[in-house]
């Protein structure tokens, strides 16, 4: 077992089964969980030492209903060095702690109508328009079937808790730009043109990492402003943080929902071939 695994795995006493990324704004989220033990990415020698304000690196370790959970905040983005695989150390690690599932999460801005800024989005598939994949230079390469890369059943289950809590929450298609620039005008007609009704700067690489990885991954947009060209406000990582603090409280009133009345089929019960964990 890697050191950052062995590390998790005392914390945790045992496997962890579930791991949740938070994204820009919403590394609140741990604050509001009720966690046993918090490490700091210091400690873990896999994990990746981010470079953006906001975005510290801390596993929180919690449990809620019969989960074991570690909530992640300080994710690296492809933008900061180039490198799509950044995440996949981490990624490893988590693996090798037992996690077969993964919630990743981000602030996004809004291409489809009903994707306006306030949103809580699931995201039901991705266009990698950055045209990098982590999985380049992999060995043995890895051909891996992004078909259901979000995993319809829990996808479903997210459909179904948001039903029950009264909330909006579209399902739309996320377009990954790999920034740090925000996007054009033209780059967003083009994106709306193709499919997108959601755009963002991560996300993309960690669903193909884990999907590598036989991991079910789900993933939740925070939108947090319309995208270039569609209205007349600036875009800046400021405004990210301000108004995806205004979705945090509904973004965990779904997560705790979720986690709670997970449903009954173990964690690890798909894989990629369809065959038991
Ligand atoms: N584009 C890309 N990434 C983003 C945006 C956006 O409009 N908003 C928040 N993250």
């Amino acid at each position: 077992m890697n050191r950052s695994a062995q590390i998790l795995t005392e914390a945790a006493g045992g496997r962890i089964d579930l791991a949740v990324i938070l994204g820009s704004g919403l590394a609140a989220a741990s604050e509001v969980f009720d966690c046993y033990r918090r490490l700091s990415f210091d400690t873990l020698p896999d994990f990746p030492q981010p470079a953006v304000a906001g975005h510290e690196g801390e596993v929180a370790l919690c449990r809620v209903g019969r989960l074991n959970l570690a909530l992640i905040r300080g994710r690296v983005h492809f933008y900061e060095k180039g490198d799509p695989s950044a995440m996949a150390p981490l990624l490893s690690a988590l693996q090798e702690a037992g996690v077969t599932t993964l919630i990743v999460t981000n602030a996004a801005g809004g291409v489809g109508k009903d994707f306006g800024p306030g949103s809580l989005a699931l995201i039901s598939d991705h266009i990698s328009f950055s045209g990098k994949n982590p999985l380049i230079g992999v060995s043995p390469v890895d051909f891996v079937d992004l078909t259901d890369a979000y995993d319809p059943k829990l996808r479903e289950h997210v459909r179904d808790c948001a039903r029950a809590l009264g909330q909006r929450v579209p399902e739309g298609v996320y377009m990954w730009f790999s920034g740090p620039s925000f996007e054009t005008p033209a780059e967003i007609k083009a994106a709306r043109t193709l499919g997108a009704d959601l755009v963002g700067m991560s996300t993309v690489p960690e669903a193909i990492i884990a999907r590598s990885k036989n991991m079910r991954v789900i993933a939740l947009s925070a939108v947090v402003n319309w995208a270039a060209g569609m209205s007349d406000a600036d875009l800046s990582h400021e405004q990210t943080q301000t108004v995806a603090k205004t979705i945090v409280q509904r973004f965990v009133t779904l997560l705790k929902r979720v986690l709670e009345t997970w449903p009954d089929d173990p964690p690890n019960e798909q894989t990629r071939d369809g065959q038991a964990a």
